[in-house]
């Protein structure tokens, strides 16, 4: 009984060594024109893939500039997409950066930001980081280059978040 129990546990650690394997191998092969690191047909629309992946299936290029900056966040996400703050659904959240600072999230479902924003201010807080009010929003939120065909796939994405 105790052989067994031993032969079960090394295949079963053979087994996670060849899953984790794997999952770095496909990590490795982040392409970002064609396809994503979540392989093809990981996303119902163009929209979504940008907010995840910050990648476009056109093939155009999706920068940004500012963002945080402390060491700590940099060093552990790499490329930000909207997901890595505002969350998988949009509902934002508390981040910790390291040295005991906090970086918050909005939310920016359009249930949440719809009577403030409209397109044309959905543009210009994503690009120039210009809130509705005339202030500028924290240089948490990075200032992104994104074309206007992808920023309104991004919206119309956005837009179909519950
Ligand atoms: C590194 C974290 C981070 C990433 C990545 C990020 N944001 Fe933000 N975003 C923020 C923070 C923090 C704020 C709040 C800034 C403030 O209130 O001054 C914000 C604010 C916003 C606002 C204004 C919300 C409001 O109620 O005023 C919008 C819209 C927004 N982000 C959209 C996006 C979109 C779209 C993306 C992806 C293209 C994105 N953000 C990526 C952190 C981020």
């Amino acid at each position: 009984m105790k052989r067994i129990n031993k032969y079960f546990a090394i295949s079963l650690f053979v087994i996670m060594l060849a899953a984790l394997i794997t999952s770095c191998a496909s990590l490795s092969k982040n392409d970002s024109t064609n396809g994503t690191t979540w392989g093809t047909g990981a996303f119902g629309s163009n929209g979504e893939r940008i907010y995840f992946t910050s990648t476009s299936e056109r093939g155009s290029k999706i920068t940004y500039d500012e963002g945080p900056t402390s060491n700590a966040w940099m060093m552990s996400s790499g490329q930000l997409a909207c997901a890595s703050c505002h969350g998988p659904d949009g509902s934002g959240g508390e981040h910790g950066m390291g040295q005991m600072q906090v970086m918050t999230a909005p939310d920016i479902r359009w249930s949440a930001i719809g009577e403030e924003f409209d397109a044309k201010l959905f543009n210009l807080a994503v690009t120039k980081g210009e809130d509705p009010d005339g202030s500028q929003l924290s240089t948490d939120m990075p200032r992104w280059q994104i074309s206007d065909e992808d920023l309104t796939d991004l919206l119309d994405y956005i837009k179909t978040l519950p």
